[in-house]
């Protein structure tokens, strides 16, 4: 419908707010797409050694996927466009219309999803999330570990629907993004959670 279609392009557009680059210039930080991983997400942010510009960048990442599914979920919208409004958001990070379409790998933007769509959802994938990190101490594995995770735990706690479905796309294009962190992972040469990158050139 209307609706769905124009759900998903406002929060594509919300989605599409790169905060670890709008973050990074604002504290006048180096451009998270020139240093470490190039990736323009938190962990990276946290490599430059700016653990509040990080934090910041986590924050409103997470924020841009709940928010526009709580406000389809507060105009009553069905659960069909509810999860369409939270894929809108998510492809936003990956693909971001301001930042030509160089985004990031989505795990904050779709731990923020995952908890406008129920919060007990979003804080068991985040349980996962923690724990491996914790654990191993590589933000990557645990986004992978999480992201294989979250639609079994979905199906377990709230059956089969379009937010399966939503949950299942979301992940395996997480996974996806993840090629080059599974690579190094592999080699053994993957960076750990919070270890400095390089100063850019
Ligand atoms: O935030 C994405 C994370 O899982 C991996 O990021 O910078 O280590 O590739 P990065």
């Amino acid at each position: 419908s209307l609706l769905c279609a124009l759900g998903a392009v406002i929060a594509y557009l919300i989605g599409s707010l790169s905060f670890a680059v709008i973050v990074s210039r604002l504290f006048g930080l180096a451009d998270p797409r020139t240093y470490g991983s190039g990736n323009p997400g938190a962990t990276n942010v946290l490599r430059s050694g700016n653990k509040g510009a990080a934090i910041l960048t986590l924050l409103f990442d997470a924020l841009k996927g709940y928010v526009p599914v709580a406000v389809a979920y507060q105009l009553g919208l069905s659960e069909l466009v509810v999860t369409v409004v939270g894929l809108g958001a998510f492809i936003g990070h990956l693909w971001p219309v301001f930042f030509r379409f160089e985004g990031g790998k989505g795990v904050a933007t779709a731990a923020g999803v995952l908890l406008g769509f129920a919060p007990a959802l979003g804080g068991l994938v985040l349980l996962v999330w923690v724990v491996v990190a914790a654990v191993f101490r590589y933000s990557s594995l645990a986004a992978l570990v999480a992201a294989v995770s979250a639609p079994a735990i979905q199906v377990w706690g709230w059956g089969q629907g379009p937010m399966t479905a939503g949950v299942i796309l979301m992940s395996a294009l997480l996974i996806w993004r993840h090629a080059a962190n599974i690579r190094k992972l592999l080699n053994g040469q993957e960076s750990k959670l919070g270890q400095k990158a390089a100063p850019p050139k």
